[in-house]
């Protein structure tokens, strides 16, 4: 099982991969943890590019190509091997942040896109992507308070940041409403544990349905027929 986690910064998806990572293992579990971009040494090493905002101004459509190159390596070097073993792999961000952030926020073109994330990804989609979100207002809050703990100065650009955050929000919001099958929006307002219930809740349904709640597989009569579900 191949699961992602997406939403905007602050919105403690990192914390939750971890969380539901941990309650995985101590159900009997082989999990492996992994994040984007990263999660191979030649993809972490293209993160460092990334990240360090050199890649920037080189454009959004290198960058696109970047994060790209260091998907395939990770699906290559890490994904597919551990789901061929049977792990179950959680990812902190995967496809859907290229299309939040180098698609709405970089404008880049979704055909491009589309047709990339079907080079590189092909048939490895996630089976389930979590979706955490936040309202921009607290997501500029939280991040707000993680500047303040370090010490640094508060954003003078509020507004542009609050919209930026609006964009990403949205974003997510309907690649959700895309993939209804395969993406759970789930809030991320609540206690950081209640939000790690429920999302174990909605995992343990899918790796095994027949022990959960959610998805009851049509109970026979003994005659062997369907019984009509109530
Ligand atoms: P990171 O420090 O991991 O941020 P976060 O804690 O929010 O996940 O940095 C990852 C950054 O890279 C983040 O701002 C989102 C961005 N990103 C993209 O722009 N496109 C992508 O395809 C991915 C995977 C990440």
């Amino acid at each position: 099982m191949f699961i992602t986690f997406e939403g905007s910064d602050g919105s403690g998806k990192s914390t939750q991969a971890r969380l539901l990572a941990h309650s995985l293992r101590r159900a009997g579990h082989d999990v492996v943890e992994t994040r984007e971009p990263g999660g191979s040494p030649r993809a972490e090493a293209i993160r460092a590019l990334l990240l360090s905002g050199k890649a920037a101004r080189l454009g959004a459509l290198a960058e696109t190509v970047l994060f790209n190159a260091a998907r395939a390596d990770h699906l290559r070097v890490t994904i597919r091997p551990s789901l061929a073993r049977g792990a179950i792999v959680i990812c902190d961000r995967f496809a859907d942040s290229t299309r939040a952030y180098q698609g709405v926020l970089g404008k880049m073109d979704d055909d491009l896109l589309v047709a990339a994330e079907a080079a590189v990804v092909g048939d490895t989609a996630p089976d389930l992507t979590i979706i955490l979100d936040l309202p921009a207002e607290l997501t500029l809050e939280r991040l707000g308070a993680r500047r303040e703990t370090v010490g640094e100065a508060a954003d003078k650009f509020e507004e542009e940041a609050l919209a930026h955050h609006d964009a990403l929000r949205q974003a997510f919001l309907d690649i959700a409403a895309l993939a209804p099958a395969r993406c759970v929006v789930v809030s991320a307002q609540a206690p950081v544990e209640e939000v790690a219930k429920r999302i174990f809740a909605l995992v343990m349904d899918r790796v095994s349905p027949e022990a959960g709640r959610s998805a009851p597989r049509p109970a026979k009569n003994t005659d062997g027929r369907p019984k009509r579900q109530r």
